[in-house]
């Protein structure tokens, strides 16, 4: 491992804004705005180290790019999670991949989220993402976080909700989805709503299995699930482990594509689809009666790859290929 890599670890993230200098050139006039990055920044706390690159706390960045020049700022998230840690001196919830003794769950059943994943501008703010819950609301230039996000009160605070929503480019609306881990029956559940937050439909599909899923696609008329054989037990969850603890990689079930319509008629479908894994897929589209599913498929689940802090080493990525 380089020692830059490793760094991202153990540096104590600040929070900061201020104008980038030592621009040289000119910025083009055609790039105006702002880009945004969330992703995890704090992984110590007194004696304990976060073990996996998904646990550290949420941190946004953005660069603003206007006819002045270029503005950084960077804040943390402030989540439930990180004010009541920061009050303790210490951490107190479950992280992804780290469990330790006495550690505490969301109303004891799911992840205090430290919202780590995702950051899109959507109805007036910025809403900061993290996996399995509901996002936060963020100021879209001071980064001030506003609160968590329940889209008008249509979801509350154990609402299945992923991190990778998507934006209908044509409408405005945002989609995204999240996985009940009911042990009898799972269910992904779609989510619509339109630019100002309020859902539209909401509509649920029969899983056969508790697929652990992280990201879909979106085509005009449908919601695309590349469904991997990694499934989540969440008895041995709810025992005392982590979740990289709890995730069950089992490629003789194979792997399933989920067609679900985003209309309220028609019926989904699935299709099976060999025995790899698909952690996000790359876009979807539909030519006619024709859907095309671009994915980044690989061998195996990567989420090994990423522990233990500092010294993991993501080299040994199974191989992966694009697929169609
Ligand atoms: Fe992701």
């Amino acid at each position: 491992m380089s020692i830059g890599l490793e760094r991202c670890f153990l540096f104590d993230a600040v929070e900061d804004s201020y104008p980038v200098t030592g621009i040289t050139g000119t910025i083009p006039e055609a790039l105006r705005g702002t880009y945004y990055v969330n992703g995890p920044a704090r992984f110590r706390r007194g004696d304990l180290c976060y073990k996996h690159w998904l646990d550290g706390d949420g941190m946004v960045c953005s660069v603003r790019f206007g006819a002045d020049g270029a503005h950084f700022t960077n804040r943390f998230v402030q989540t439930r999670k990180l004010q009541e840690e920061d009050a303790a001196g210490r951490f107190l919830y479950r992280g992804f991949g780290t469990a330790f003794p006495g550690d505490r769950l969301r109303q004891d059943i799911m992840l205090e989220p430290p919202v780590n994943v995702s950051v899109y501008p959507f109805a007036g703010s910025v809403l900061a993402f993290g996996e399995q819950t509901l996002p936060y609301a963020l100021d879209p230039v001071t980064l001030e976080t506003r609160g968590e996000y329940d889209f008008n009160g249509k979801l509350n605070q154990i609402s299945p909700f992923a991190a990778h929503a998507k934006i209908d480019p044509v409408s405005g609306n945002m989609l995204n989805f999240g996985i009940s881990y009911s042990a009898n029956q799972p269910m992904a559940n779609v989510y619509e709503f339109d630019p100002d937050g309020n859902q539209i439909r909401r509509r649920r599909y029969r899983l056969r299995y508790p697929h652990s899923n992280h990201d879909f696609g979106v085509t005009p008329d449908h919601a695309i699930f590349f469904l991997s054989p990694l499934l989540m037990d969440f008895g041995k969850f709810w025992g005392g482990v982590s979740v990289m603890e709890s995730l069950c990689w089992q490629p003789e079930l194979g792997s399933r594509i989920l067609i679900a319509p985003r209309g309220p008629k028609a019926e989904a479908f699935e299709v099976m689809a060999g025995q790899g894994y698909c952690l996000h897929l790359i876009n979807c589209f539909e030519q006619g009666k024709r859907m095309v599913i671009d994915i980044l498929e690989l061998e195996s689940p990567v989420y090994p790859e990423y522990q233990t802090i500092p010294t993991c080493s993501p080299r040994s990525v199974p191989a992966g290929r694009c697929a169609t």
